[in-house]
């Protein structure tokens, strides 16, 4: 299978020497890469600066910011089967970015934001992408429902959702506790290392495409049947 991974944070320029970024380590989406390569999957890893080696054997496109990182997807995501979008895609980016370093000057200093493209919403929308689609959803409060509303809006076949209000788990951790959000049900897994809930994750993203597949082969297959000459 070809799988396209993003990961990482995004960095936003503000002028030549400052960013907005966030806590995005990385670690979920290149755990995930490896995991794909170790099940036999070919992987494209698009993502913006981590302190990460890249995996032996993934393609890989470094980004900085998420325009850029919309540009990459939206090169690279035909022809792939399974596409995660595990990267923590900053929403706002500067309207402008300052050509010389900023002075300080007043007491305060508003920024102007603009909203970035969500990449994840685009694939189905603006890429046309009919494989299997996996988002990640970072919330606070009402993990299930938040990421059911997100599954629907975005058109995901899953949603893999953690609760970054508790410390342990989440961004910059080495471990996490996930619930995975289906359409028509959902599954927690328990803590465990990213390492190691990555290998689980990718058994159940395969197994999710398979059944995906066939329900495509099958809708096709009635359509073949309703068009038999009679
Ligand atoms: O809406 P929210 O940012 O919580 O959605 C999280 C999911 O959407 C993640 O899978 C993330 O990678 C993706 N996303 C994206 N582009 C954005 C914002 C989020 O692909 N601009």
């Amino acid at each position: 299978m070809h799988v396209l991974i993003t990961a990482g944070p995004t960095r936003e320029p503000l002028d030549p020497v400052r960013y907005l970024t966030n806590r995005s380590s990385g670690k979920m989406g290149y755990a995930m890469a490896h995991a794909f390569i170790h099940a036999g999957h070919s992987v494209l890893l698009i993502s913006g600066p981590t302190t990460l080696d890249v995996p032996d054997h993934v393609d890989f496109i470094p980004i900085e910011t998420a325009a850029e990182m919309h540009a990459a997807v939206a090169n690279s995501i035909g022809g792939v089967d399974i596409a995660v979008f595990a990267a923590a895609v900053a929403d706002y980016t500067p309207a402008h970015v300052a050509a010389h370093k900023i002075k300080k000057s007043g007491a305060t200093l508003t920024l102007e934001l603009v909203r970035t493209p969500d990449i994840l919403g685009a694939a189905r929308l603006e890429f046309g992408f009919a494989g299997t689609l996996v988002g990640f959803a970072a919330e606070t409060e009402n993990l299930e429902a938040n990421a059911r509303d997100k599954l629907t809006r975005k058109g995901c076949n899953l949603i893999i959702a953690n609760d970054v209000s508790k410390p342990a788990f989440g961004f910059d951790s080495d471990r996490n506790e996930v619930l995975l959000v289906y359409p028509d049900h959902h599954e927690a897994l328990p803590a465990n290392s990213k390492h190691a809930l990555a290998h689980h994750l990718v058994t159940a993203i395969v197994e999710l495409h398979k059944g995906h597949q066939s329900s495509v082969i099958s809708k096709d297959q009635e359509l073949a049947l309703i068009h038999l000459p009679q």
